[in-house]
């Protein structure tokens, strides 16, 4: 059964009506544009054919009741008294607290919730569910859709509340994906454009199933070393170094330092330039693309790992793989590949048994179509 159907269904069960509206928000993978959003500069992600899903009816009491089937929990909450506790309501709570400090007037519905976003894996469930819970509050309350408000709402509610420091990136795909395409963000104007995927490929996403402790610290740590690039060059962020001043001033940095600001600057003209290819359905140049930010994350900025070096080794052996890359925050996770549409399967399983055979792992593969962002699906 669709997770649209098990929603619909449990909330019919519990609530002996019909849901008011379904909405759905999607997890994302990004194609390329790594660790770039918050210097500043260019991502290209595309929203994914995995997501969460909300059937609900607005209540009349400013409440939030919300049935998890995932969790089985419920979680209730006025809205005149967020306070802060654990678990998957936070992410809903969250998004509450920052649109009413945003100063919408929120009205309060009673619904059920599923995904299937894996959580931890970096495909960003919890934009997902950040962005789920902003679309059911427009839905009720009668707010605008307006996409990019609602992300840079969602990484506040990520920010302060969760008390996670990432970018804009995952929310900004959650709300504003279009089927078929990714989408070309500017991380300063938050200006988006669709993007075709070129014409017969596919994107696959090969999860190592490694999750490491510490991702937080590195990144954390990974965003002051770019911030100290940028301070040294003198600019705002390192989205205003090019490559021939990078080069010409490089000097001036120590050499970790100087390796982060190179991953960032070069991975900004990658982002671009893999725009141009896809707008001209050349797989074959964003494949070599994606090679390259995969090395120069491992290389220069460090946030790969043995596990998924391994699955981008096993991906790039077959004849049919354009390109492959780790994807997200890394440090393990999930890598992405473009490869032949007609051998989409055949590719994933090919590296699934290789990534197996040689690391002991069991990995996840998923043949990822490109969808829609945040949407009230019925209502
Ligand atoms: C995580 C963050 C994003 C982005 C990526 C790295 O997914 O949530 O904002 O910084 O890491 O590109």
């Amino acid at each position: 059964m669709s997770l649209q159907d098990r929603v619909t269904q449990e909330f019919a069960r519990r609530f002996g009506a019909a849901p008011t509206f379904v909405v759905r928000a999607p997890g994302r993978v990004n194609l390329i544009g790594e660790h770039t959003d918050y210097n500043d500069g260019f991502v290209l992600p595309m929203a994914i054919d995995r997501a969460v899903w909300v059937a609900l009816r607005p209540r009349s009491d400013r409440r939030v009741v919300c049935h998890s089937l995932d969790f089985d929990q419920v979680a209730e909450f006025p809205l005149a008294d967020l306070t802060r506790g654990k678990g998957w309501a936070e992410y809903l709570k969250g998004v509450a607290w920052a649109l009413q400090e945003a100063g919408y007037t929120l009205q309060g519905w009673e619904g059920v919730l599923a995904g299937d976003v894996p959580i931890g894996a970096g495909l960003s469930s919890s934009a997902a569910l950040e962005m789920a819970t902003a679309r059911v509050f427009a839905a009720t309350s009668g707010l605008p859709w307006e996409a990019t408000t609602m992300a840079k709402l969602g990484q506040r509610a990520e920010n302060k509340w969760v008390g996670v420091n990432c970018g804009i990136m995952d929310q900004t795909i959650s709300a504003a994906g279009l089927a078929g395409h990714a989408l070309l963000i500017d991380c300063r104007s938050l200006e988006t454009q669709s993007v075709p995927l070129p014409p017969g490929t596919a994107i696959v996403v090969l999860d190592t199933a490694t999750r490491r402790g510490l991702v937080d610290s590195a990144y954390n740590e990974r965003r002051a070393q770019c911030e100290a690039a940028a301070r040294t060059f003198g600019v705002p962020a390192l989205r205003d170094v090019d490559l021939a001043h990078f080069q010409a001033q490089a000097g001036r940095l120590d050499d970790v330092t100087r390796r982060r600001a190179r991953h960032v600057v070069t991975e900004n003209a990658r982002t671009l330039e893999a725009v141009a290819a896809m707008r001209k359905g050349d797989a074959v140049t964003l494949g070599q693309l994606m090679d390259a930010s995969h090395a120069s994350l491992r290389d220069d900025f460090e946030v790969s790992s043995d596990g998924l070096n391994t699955m981008v080794a096993c991906a790039r052996q077959q004849e049919s793989c354009y390109g492959a890359r780790m994807t997200g925050a890394g440090f393990g996770g999930c890598a992405v590949a473009l490869v032949r549409v007609d051998a989409a399967h055949a590719f994933a399983t090919t590296v699934a048994d290789c990534y197996q055979a040689t690391t002991g792992t069991a990995p996840n593969v998923y043949v990822c179509a490109a969808t829609n962002g945040a949407e009230v699906v019925t209502g």
